[in-house]
C-alpha cells in the first residue's frame, strides 16, 4: 500500500540495520530509491535529481533543485594544494586508491565541516562531496593518460562537467556529447544506492564511530575497489578479453567455470541478493544497445557477452545457483565505448554511488537506531591455556 513501512509492534530487530533509504526485494527483481521505482527514475529522473530525492527523501520542487545544483557548483573547483597531490601518485596508479586518498584528503582541506553533529557542517560536506568528486574522478584520469588539468566549468551540469574535465583538453574547445552525457547520467542513477552492500556498510560502519563523512565516504570507495563488489564491471571486461583472446571459446571458458579453477568466475553474474535477475541490469541491457550505436561502438565483446549471457541462463550449473547477470555485467562496455579505459569503470561506479552513501550516513549519524553498531563473532580458536617461557616450547 502506498505511505511509510510500519514496523509491527512486536518486531524484533534481529541485528539488521533499519534504513528508509532504498527497498530491494531480491526474489521479485525490485530496486526502489525512497518509495520510487528504478525503472521509473532511470527513466524519467536524471542524476543530481536522483541524489536530491535519496539524501533528503523527497524528489525536489523546480526550486529547491535549482537551489541545490547551484550549491553544487559553487564547489567543483579542487583547492590549489589538493590538486598538486595528484602529481605525487606514479602515471600508472590505479585511480581507485588515488580517489580515497583524494576523499580522505578533503577533511584536511575542508575542517569547517567536519562535525557530523552539526547539520551545517553536514551540508557543506554532502555539497562539497557531490561537487568535487566528479573533479578529483577526471584528475585521477587525467594522471593516467598524462594529460593538463582542467578546471570545472559550472556553466555545465555535472555530467557534462565531469565528461569535459576527462576528454577535454586546455588547448581546444570540447563540446560534450547529448547523448553520452545522457547515456552516464542514467547508468549513475542506477548506481546511486543498493541499501547495506558490502562499500555502504563500510561507510555506515566508519561513520557509526562519529568518523566524519569524508573520510567514512574514503573508506567505501576503498570497499568498492574489491573485484567481487564494485571492481566487478573491470574483470567482466578482462574476462571477455581474456574469451577473445583464447579465440572466442565460450563453451571452453564456461566449462573452466563449472570446473570451479581458481580465480575462474562468470564476472557480472549473481549477487548477494537478487537470486531471480537485477532490475539495474535489464535497464542497462535494453539501453545498452542503442547506446553503443549511437556512440558507433560495434564491440566485438559485445558480442561475446550477449553469447555468455544466453548460455549462461540456460545452464543448470549458474540456474541451480541462481546466478544471473547483474549490473556490472554491461556497464562495462558501456563505459568502454564511450571512451573510459577500464582502470576508470570503478571510478564511475563511485561517482554513481557517492549520494548513497551520503544519504545512509546521514540516516544513520541522524537516527543511531539505524547504526550498524558493534557486528560479534562465533569464538573458534583456543580455549584457556597458560604461557609457555621460550625455552620450554
Ligand atoms: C555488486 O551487494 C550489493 O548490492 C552489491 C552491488 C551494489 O550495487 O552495491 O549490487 C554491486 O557488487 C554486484 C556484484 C558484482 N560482483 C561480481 O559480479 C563478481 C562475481 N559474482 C560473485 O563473486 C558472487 O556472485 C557474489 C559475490 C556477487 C555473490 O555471491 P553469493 O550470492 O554470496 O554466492 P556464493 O558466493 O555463496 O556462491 C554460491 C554458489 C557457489 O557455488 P557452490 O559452492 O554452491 O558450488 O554460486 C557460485 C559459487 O561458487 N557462484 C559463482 C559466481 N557467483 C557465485 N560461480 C561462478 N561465477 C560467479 N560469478
Amino acid at each position: 500500500t502506498t505511505g511509510v513501512v510500519t514496523l509491527d509492534p512486536g518486531f524484533t530487530n534481529t541485528g539488521s540495520t533499519t534504513s528508509a533509504i532504498t527497498y530491494i526485494d531480491g526474489d521479485a527483481g525490485i530496486l526502489r530509491y525512497r518509495g520510487y521505482p528504478i525503472e521509473q527514475l532511470a527513466k524519467q529522473s536524471t542524476f543530481i535529481e536522483t541524489s536530491y530525492l535519496l539524501i533528503y527523501g523527497e524528489l525536489p520542487t523546480e526550486t529547491q533543485l535549482a537551489n541545490f545544483t547551484s550549491r553544487i557548483n559553487r564547489h567543483t573547483l579542487l583547492h590549489e594544494d589538493l590538486k598538486r597531490f595528484f602529481d605525487g601518485f606514479p602515471r600508472d596508479a590505479h585511480p581507485m586508491p588515488v580517489l580515497s586518498s583524494a576523499v580522505s584528503a578533503l577533511s584536511t582541506f575542508y575542517q569547517d565541516s567536519l562535525d557530523p553533529f552539526n547539520p551545517e557542517h553536514v551540508e557543506l560536506s554532502t555539497v562539497r562531496l557531490l561537487a568535487k568528486l566528479p573533479t578529483i574522478a577526471a584528475y585521477a584520469y587525467k594522471k593516467t593518460v598524462g594529460q593538463p588539468l582542467l578546471y570545472p566549468d559550472n556553466s555545465l551540469g555535472l555530467v557534462e562537467n565531469f565528461l569535459r574535465m576527462s576528454f577535454g583538453f586546455p588547448a581546444e574547445p570540447y563540446d560534450v556529447d547529448p547523448k553520452l552525457a545522457k547515456a552516464l547520467d542514467q547508468l549513475f542513477i542506477l548506481h546511486a544506492d543498493h541499501e547495506q552492500n558490502c562499500s555502504t556498510s563500510t561507510v555506515r560502519l566508519v561513520g557509526s564511530a562519529h568518523a566524519n563523512l569524508f573520510v567514512s565516504v574514503a573508506a567505501g570507495i576503498n570497499a568498492l575497489f574489491g573485484p567481487l563488489h564494485g571492481g566487478a564491471n573491470e574483470a567482466v571486461l578482462q574476462m571477455l578479453g581474456s574469451i577473445r583472446d583464447d579465440g572466442g571459446d565460450i563453451d571452453k571458458f564456461v566449462q573452466r567455470v563449472k570446473a570451479k579453477e581458481p580465480g575462474v568466475k562468470l564476472m557480472g553474474f549473481g549477487h548477494r541478493v537478487y537470486k531471480n535477475y537485477d532490475p539495474r541490469a535489464a535497464i542497462v541491457k535494453q539501453t545498452a544497445d542503442g547506446i553503443l550505436e549511437s556512440l558507433g561502438a560495434n564491440d566485438e565483446l559485445l558480442d561475446l557477452a550477449k553469447q555468455l549471457e544466453e548460455v549462461a541462463l540456460h545452464d543448470d550449473y549458474f540456474i541451480q545457483r541462481k546466478l544471473y547477470p547483474n549490473v556490472d555485467f554491461y556497464t562495462g562496455l558501456i563505459y568502454k565505448a564511450m571512451g573510459f579505459p577500464t582502470k576508470m569503470f570503478t571510478v564511475l561506479f563511485a561517482i554513481g554511488r557517492l549520494p548513497g552513501w551520503i544519504a545512509q550516513w546521514r540516516e544513520m549519524i541522524q537516527d543511531p537506531a539505524t547504526k550498524i553498531g558493534r557486528p560479534r563473532q562465533v569464538y573458534t580458536g583456543y580455549t584457556a591455556r597458560d604461557y609457555v617461557p621460550g625455552d620450554n616450547r
